[in-house]
């Protein structure tokens, strides 16, 4: 049976079955291939980011200019008409009758679905607070494929904010559909949320809780690192306890597995220190790079052209 994602909008991961999310990365595997394909031919896609962004918002842009499309939007809601007061609502009742496709990100919890309710066209979640950053969690599964050569049967260390990470949240929920076993490292405070552990369990797979990284690494395929996120907070002192809770260095790495990558959604602040970078195993470079890939894929598949 034949995959069509058309005018399907994509809000959490589990929008789209294991098999959509394949399909998915064998689209984003042809444009890393030949990444010029003018398959927009003029068409326009909205980006709306109400929340600051350097990758998604970049790659996101740098594929639809691959893709030979127009872009429209704005990077902030200073300028906007948000500051009189427009609802989210009325925005993209608008901004759906001058776009085909709207990518939108957004500090609230539930605004990408509210948003796919009033809009006439789809809508791309580019992350939704602390909720869910699906995009991102495609390529994550892109980079986890590529430097694994499978999805399937992988040992995975989620490292640091476990309770706001949105990218944690979608990337648990879609590799519990690839019998992955999960290896949760946080503080206390930063424990992953009850109901994105269902998915784990929902699956019948492994999870175990730590709050030190060191012992782990060994037997790890991929370790995730993530920031712990200031901006979250409601608390800053909560914040002050927990900010500087990990710090992977290149030498923790010297008994990691020879397949095991170091993945981070970026931007890091303190998390991984630098002198990872120059190790072969460190791939949070890449996988930003391979975000233009897993966009244009997203892309060109929910417009029907691929
Ligand atoms: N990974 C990610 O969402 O980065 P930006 O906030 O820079 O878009």
């Amino acid at each position: 049976m034949s995959i069509s994602l058309k005018n399907r909008s994509l809000i959490s991961i589990s929008d789209y079955s294991p098999e959509e999310i394949c399909h998915v990365l064998d689209i984003a595997e042809d444009f890393e291939r030949n990444p010029h394909q003018n398959l927009l031919n003029g068409r326009i896609i909205a980006s709306l980011f109400f929340e600051p962004s350097t990758r998604t918002r970049l790659s996101f842009e740098t594929a639809i200019q691959l893709l030979g499309g127009n872009v429209i939007g704005f990077s902030s809601t200073s300028g906007t008409s948000i500051q009189k007061g427009e609802s989210l609502a009325d925005t993209i009742t608008m901004v759906a009758s001058y776009a085909d496709l709207i990518v939108m990100r957004n500090p609230i919890d539930g605004s990408a679905r509210f948003a796919s309710e009033v809009s006439k066209v789809p809508i791309i979640n580019a992350g939704d607070g602390s909720n869910q950053h699906p995009t991102q969690c495609m390529l994550d599964l892109y980079s986890i494929r590529k430097t694994q050569g499978t999805l399937e049967n992988l040992e995975i260390t989620l490292v640091g904010d476990l309770k706001y990470g949105r990218t944690v949240h979608s990337l648990v929920e879609a590799m519990s559909h690839f019998n992955a076993k999960f290896n949760l490292v946080s503080p206390i405070e930063l424990k992953l949320p009850r109901t994105v552990k269902q998915h784990i369990k929902d699956a019948h797979l492994e999870y175990e809780q730590f709050t030190e990284l060191e012992e782990v690494i060994p037997h790890s395929d991929i370790i995730y690192m993530t920031r712990v996120q200031r901006e979250r907070f409601p608390d800053p002192l909560e914040y002050e306890k927990v900010k500087n809770s990990y710090v992977l260095r290149n030498a923790m790495l010297a008994n990691a597995k020879p397949n095991c990558r170091i993945l981070h959604p970026l931007p890091r602040v303190n998390e991984i220190h630098v002198d990872v970078d120059a190790n072969p195993k460190a791939y949070y470079f890449q996988q930003a790079q391979n975000g233009v890939y897993a966009r244009q894929a997203l892309i060109a598949a929910i417009l029907g052209l691929k």
